[in-house]
């Protein structure tokens, strides 16, 4: 049978580590896309001669050429420019736009058929742009957000218990900015609820809120400390947990910047919610039940979302 193909669009940062990660994992062959010239040959040929070392048979391909990426079974979108310090992932929307519809148009044309996933940030509204311009199903075009953000709330949590990582679950859902919503009664320790380790004395609530607040601005101290871009490898893990999902049908329960339609109260859009990805795409939006407080900060987060979503309106009329 022949290999998957993954695309990756976007060669930079984050699309190298992703081009890396599918090889070593051995996902299927790999085509790394860019628009500078000699950056996607580059990686590609670089990360192919690590396979002998490593032990993999991925074929690697690096081009300019969108018709390279013909019959794509996952397309895996970082095109865009990344955020530098004191700038907020919402400052990207205009050049990011742009950039999308060229991805999408790409997409439209030679891999209508591909599980797409978003990473340019502002995550949530280039989705849903991603989607418009692509013309995809909507089941088949999700942005990866929710698994980047739990991931870090886990990383913090098994920090502050010293238990493993492996062992802590999160849910952080909502929009991939500010105002993200980390669920703490979703968010466990091998099934033990936060709220019960605070009653435990496992941590004190003002430290769990601290911890909630480090997940909320965990793109921006990476961004102070790198200061030329933002995070890569644990972006780039995440997606690729993602496609792993769809890849293998895998039916993974993961939190993902997916288009919600009646869930939530919603009327059709891409906000941060627990989706299961499959063969399928994404083949359910998991609608638990929240409380009024977390209702609220869920609210906030979804207008936060509608506003960057009119903004790309107000941007580019055919989006209207
Ligand atoms: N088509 C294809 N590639 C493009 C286009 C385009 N129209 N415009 C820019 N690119 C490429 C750049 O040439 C660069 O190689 O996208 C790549 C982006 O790479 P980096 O600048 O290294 O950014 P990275 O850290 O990978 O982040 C990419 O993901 O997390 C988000 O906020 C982040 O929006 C940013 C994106």
């Amino acid at each position: 049978m022949a290999r998957p193909k993954i695309a990756l669009i976007g060669a930079g940062q984050i699309g190298g580590t992703l081009a890396h990660l599918a090889a070593i994992k051995e996902l299927g062959d790999v085509v790394l896309f860019d628009i500078a010239e000699g950056t996607p040959q580059g990686k590609s040929l670089d990360i192919a001669q690590s396979g002998p070392s490593e032990g993999f048979d991925a074929v690697m391909k690096g081009t300019n050429d969108y018709a390279d990426i013909a019959g794509a079974d996952v397309c895996i979108v970082t095109a865009g420019v990344p955020r530098k310090p004191g700038m907020s992932r919402d400052d990207l929307l205009g050049i990011n736009l742009k950039v999308m519809k060229s991805v999408g148009e790409g997409i439209k044309a030679h891999a209508p058929k591909a599980f797409v996933i978003c990473i340019t940030n502002p995550l949530d509204a280039m989705v849903w742009a991603l989607r418009e311009f692509s013309g995809l199903p909507h089941n088949m075009v999700v942005g990866m957000a929710g698994v980047l953000d739990s991931a870090r709330f886990r990383h913090f949590l098994s920090v502050e218990f010293n238990v493993s990582m492996r062992d802590v679950t999160a849910f952080v859902l909502g929009g991939h900015g500010d105002t993200m919503v980390p669920l703490t009664r979703y968010s466990t320790v091998a099934g033990i609820p936060l709220p019960d380790l605070v009653q435990m004395g496992w941590t004190t609530q003002e430290r769990l809120d601290a911890i909630v607040q480090r997940t909320r601005d965990g793109g921006a101290e990476i961004v102070g400390l790198l200061k030329t871009g933002s995070a890569f490898y644990a972006p780039a893990t995440s997606a690729i947990e993602m496609a792993e999902a769809f890849l293998k049908d895998q039916k993974r329960l993961l939190p993902c910047a997916a288009y919600v339609k009646g869930a939530y109260g919603l009327d059709g859009m891409y906000v941060g919610v627990p989706t299961i990805i499959g063969a399928g795409g994404i083949e359910r939006v998991v609608d638990i039940k929240l409380n009024a407080a977390e209702q609220a900060m869920m609210d906030k987060s979804i207008d936060a979302v509608k506003g960057l979503v009119a903004a790309c309106k107000g941007i580019d009329p055919s989006l209207a």
